[in-house]
């Protein structure tokens, strides 16, 4: 309730809430206070009739439907003294819903927080063939991961979320490059080269790229542009690619002669990443998940990619 601009809107609602109770209890109090004439032996009536003998009983409200009315009203007065409702009044308890939260995430903080420290303490290879920590691994995957990478830890091609599950890492498959990534997120950035005409040759150039990018692959291409493209990557790309076309796990830019696709693989897709550039982003979880649960993840990442490698 500190978002009141002044003190006005403080006893607004203050008074509000406090005189709706109020007639509350006055509205009953006049209702109950009359008494049936004729002290309850003749029985008065509206005057209205229906059907010729239907008629209405004026009747005062039964006793025990009043009471319960004066109990409701008692605890609301109970509650606004209790808990917040009253404007600005924190209320007596000084209970929050945001107060409430924290408190049971530290509760369950020092239930999972041993254990956690324990798997901390664990060599992240060994910790994958773990069940209980892998599934540990598996729920906080569940939880914070699944929106990007997706259910299957398989990423989304057309959004650049890379896949999990494979042995192509675009930062690195260290255990201590998975706890990095994880960590401090990553930022990786594909310069554009659509707005330059001079740095790639317009689109000719770029689909002369594009084509010896497929070449690398293995994958159908015009030789011809392709040899002319191999010229413009050996100017241009080679310093974040590499001369092989392997990529540079430091600068997150990826192995352009394997099978795994970011962004796709069509000489169209292809031209589209050279013109527009990409840019995506890993957010960091340093300060959200803390090293333990970290630790966690990361031995459950490389378990999916061990698993691929298995299978
Ligand atoms: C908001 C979307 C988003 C969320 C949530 C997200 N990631 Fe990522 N992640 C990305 C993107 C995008 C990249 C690729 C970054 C780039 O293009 O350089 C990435 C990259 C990675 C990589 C590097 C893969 C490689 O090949 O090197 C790992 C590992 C990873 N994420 C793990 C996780 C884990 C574990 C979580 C859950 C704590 C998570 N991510 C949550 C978007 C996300
Ligand atoms: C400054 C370093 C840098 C340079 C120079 C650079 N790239 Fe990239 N490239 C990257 C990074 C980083 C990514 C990954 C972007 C991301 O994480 O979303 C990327 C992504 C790509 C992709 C997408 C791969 C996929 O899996 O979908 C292609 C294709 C590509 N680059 C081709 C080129 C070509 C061709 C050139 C030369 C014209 C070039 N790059 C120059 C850093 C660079």
């Amino acid at each position: 309730m500190s978002d009141f601009v002044n003190e006005f809107w403080n006893w607004y609602v203050i008074l509000i809430v406090l005189i709706s109770i109020l007639a509350c209890a006055v509205l009953l109090w006049a209702q109950s206070t009359v008494r049936p004439k004729g002290g309850g032996t003749t029985t008065e009536t509206t005057g209205h009739v229906w059907d010729e003998t239907l008629e209405e009983y004026n009747n005062p409200l039964p006793r025990w439907w009043m009471w319960l009315f004066y109990v409701t009203v008692a605890f609301g007065l109970v509650y606004v003294i209790l808990y917040p409702g009253l404007g600005r009044f924190p209320g007596v308890l000084k209970w929050t819903s945001v107060g409430e939260y924290r408190e049971e995430v530290e509760r369950v903080d020092a239930q999972v927080g041993p254990l956690f420290e324990k798997y901390l303490k664990a060599d992240l290879l060994a910790m994958a063939g773990d069940k209980e920590a892998m599934e540990m691994g598996g729920r906080l995957y569940q939880t914070y991961c699944v929106q990007c990478h997706g259910a299957t830890a398989q990423g989304s091609r057309d959004k650049g979320y890379p896949n999990l599950t494979d042995r192509d890492w675009q930062w690195g498959g260290e255990p201590a490059q998975v706890v990095e990534t994880i960590t401090g997120g990553r930022i990786g950035m594909m310069p554009p080269y659509g707005g330059n005409p001079d740095a790639v040759g317009g689109e000719a150039g770029a689909r002369e790229l594009a084509n010896y990018v497929r070449s690398l692959s293995g994958l159908s291409h015009n030789a011809e542009l392709a040899a002319k493209g191999k010229e413009r990557y050996a100017a241009v790309c080679i310093a974040c690619h590499g001369p092989d076309g392997k990529g540079m796990q430091a600068l997150g830019a990826p192995n352009l002669t394997d099978k795994v696709w970011l962004y796709g693989s069509s000489e169209a897709k292809i031209v589209e990443t050279i013109t527009g550039g990409r840019t995506n982003q890993m957010p960091a979880w340093k300060d959200f998940l803390g090293e333990a649960k970290i630790h966690v993840l990361a031995a459950y990442v490389l378990s999916l990619s061990s698993g691929a490698a298995a299978r």
